[in-house]
């Protein structure tokens, strides 16, 4: 852990404004009560683009684009696939649902595949939609530590029938790698925008896409071995037992094994859900020893799942809809464990971190419908923990609509809306422990400045953009503080990390700290550790490639009201916001930070 310490400015004074905060003067170290904004200059309102109600502003204008005419032409004549209407919403405005992708339009993506691979599915011009399925009693998906020997030979059965299919057919298991390829690194447009691409990561139709993935997924294994019973394993990666790959995965004769995973974290080794890839030889820290690993892993669950998850925004993530280029922002889950858990299981050996490390591949570990799974369950849970914890009521997000192809073949059209109880879909979760609700991190002690040497020197900005070539850190200023208890139940107060630029062909990880003080080290454990910010690849180009680079645009957002209650830094008007480079982060630029509220 790259340790932050106090910096030598002590005695300079600095003038902090930014395009997004008012100007102070101010010294550093210093204490946070007393940032006074200047009181002559008005704080500046930006319209930024990751407002939890924006429509359209985050995607640069040539991102935007209107329908086609050759959309309206189909909907005039009912739908190109006949048996289905375009969408359930004939408006044509913006601020509709993310359509079903066109299947004439799918192409071969960018996706970093040493051979440019083809993840389109078998062509069918008949969709029908989804009905309910009929069962007696409820699947239950099993935590994937805990099964016994007659599971995994059935799931192990189920599975080789399911690899056994020819790869034209679309449940096998080729095919059923090949969705996460298709929806996720570029291969599918928009239907009725030829030049949007659809892709369901980095915003609210996350958990949602997913949940219907692994849900037919299920439904094509249960068919094969005859069992409607038949529920997939979840890999229980939020509970120390869970916490390693589950063995069931890990036996090369079976079918639910992968080659492509990282030989440094076979079991018994424990997962880091906060995986630092870079920092991972061995040293004086690392490996830590797997009683820390475990509280850290149980902090970051808390820190995810709770603190910053109050909204439906910051744990869905961002809106996302039709007509809009995709990636306006992760939800809190997706961000950290989901993504993380990726890069600690692909291969570091293979050129792109195959098979779990790439969108493009991952669906061909079988590991990756068990992450799925928990992180399914993990939205189960998200619903039950109170307050604010609701899904979206936004129509564009509840009439967003996916393709699948079933068990018996067909191509089935679903929506977002009739896909938010599993139990309607007829499974549910075998009920384990959740150890992380009681995991708090804990404030770095407060104590007396250091006068030790720095070290890691840090850059203080008080413009923006800013490139992440260093420790940098910022003050920003706090819109509202000392709210009331109801207040603060009414509207989360969020730091808004906005216009987070990056080529998407490179790995990209930063941590986000809040009031860290002299040289204390700030690890996932403490309650400082606001949150961090990591990118999967979507992609990675070749170097003789004629596609251009290709640069993300997204956001970042941050709950901020436990964290400053537990720091008792409530009353202060601004706070110190640091930014700790993991990875890449040459590379990304952050053109904005601020503090909202939202309900
Ligand atoms: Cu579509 Cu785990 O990612």
């Amino acid at each position: 852990m790259i340790s932050i310490s106090s910096s030598p400015l002590s005695l300079m004074s600095l003038n902090i404004s930014s395009n997004f905060n008012t100007s102070s003067s101010l010294q550093y170290p210093f204490s946070q009560k007393q940032h006074q904004p200047s009181k002559n200059r008005k704080p500046k309102h930006h319209k930024i683009a990751c407002t939890s109600n924006d429509t359209n502003q985050n995607s640069p204008k040539e991102q935007e684009q209107k329908p086609s005419p050759r959309r309206n032409v189909l909907i005039g004549l009912g739908g190109l696939y006949g048996a289905t209407t375009l969408t359930n919403n004939n408006s044509l405005a913006f601020g509709a649902p993310v359509p079903i992708p066109d299947l004439t339009k799918c192409v071969i993506p960018p996706s970093g595949a040493p051979v440019p691979i083809n993840c389109c599915p078998p062509f069918s011009k008949d969709i029908i939609d989804f009905k309910y399925p009929s069962f007696e009693k409820l699947r239950v998906r099993p935590a994937a530590q805990l099964v016994d020997d007659d599971y995994f030979a059935k799931y192990n059965k189920a599975l080789e029938l399911m690899r056994a299919l020819p790869d034209d057919d679309p449940r096998s298991f080729s095919q059923q790698a090949k969705i996460h390829c298709a929806y996720c690194v570029g291969g599918y447009k928009q239907l009725g925008y030829p030049e949007i691409e659809l892709s369901v990561h980095n915003s609210w139709l996350f958990l949602a896409f997913h949940r219907w993935y692994i849900y037919f997924y299920e439904r094509i294994l249960g068919s094969l071995i005859n069992d409607p019973t038949f529920a997939i394993p979840f890999w229980n990666f939020d509970a120390p037992d869970g916490m390693q790959i589950p063995s069931i995965f890990t036996n090369p004769n079976s079918s639910l094994y992968d080659l492509k995973r990282d030989s440094r974290h076979q079991p018994p080794r424990i997962i880091d859900l906060n995986y630092n890839k870079d920092t991972e030889d061995p040293g004086p820290n690392y490996p830590p020893s797997a009683e820390q690993q475990i509280k850290d892993n149980l902090t970051l669950m808390h820190k995810q799942m709770i603190t910053n998850s109050k909204t439906c925004i910051l744990f869905h993530g961002s809106p996302y809809r039709a007509g809009q280029a995709p990636g306006k922002g992760h939800g809190a889950l997706e961000m950290s464990p989901h993504n993380n858990v990726h890069i600690w299981s692909g291969d570091a050996k293979q050129p792109y971190r195959e098979d779990m490390g790439n969108f493009y591949s991952s669906g061909r570990d079988p590991l990756f419908y068990a992450l799925h799974a928990n992180v399914d369950r993990l939205w189960s849970i998200w619903k039950t923990l109170g307050g604010k914890r609701k899904d979206p009521t936004d129509d564009d997000w509840l009439e967003s609509e996916f393709l699948f192809y079933d068990e018996n073949k067909n191509l089935v059209k679903v929506k977002v809306k009739d896909g938010l109880d599993g139990k309607k879909l007829g499974y549910d979760y075998q009920k384990v422990d959740i150890p992380w609700i009681n995991s708090k991190p804990k404030p770095a002690s407060r104590r007396v400045q250091s006068k030790g040497k720095l070290l890691t020197p840090r850059k203080f900005v008080d413009k923006f953009p800013i490139v992440l070539d260093s420790v940098v850190s910022t003050i920003v200023k706090r819109p509202k503080k000392s709210r009331s208890s109801k207040e603060k139940e009414d509207e989360e107060e969020i730091l808004v990390i906005d216009g987070i630029e990056f080529d998407s062909n490179i790995e990209v990880k930063f941590d986000v700290i809040v009031n860290d003080e002299d040289d204390k080290v700030i690890g996932v454990g403490n309650t400082e550790f606001a949150g961090t910010f990591v990118n999967l690849l979507h992609g990675h180009n070749h170097e003789n490639s004629t596609n251009k680079k290709k640069n993300i645009v997204t956001c970042m957002r941050l709950g901020l009201t436990d964290l400053l209650e537990d720091l008792k830094a409530d009353d202060d008007d601004s706070i110190l916001v640091t930014f700790i480079p993991r990875y890449g982060g040459d590379s990304v630029k952050i053109s904005g930070i601020k503090i909202e509220f939202a309900n």
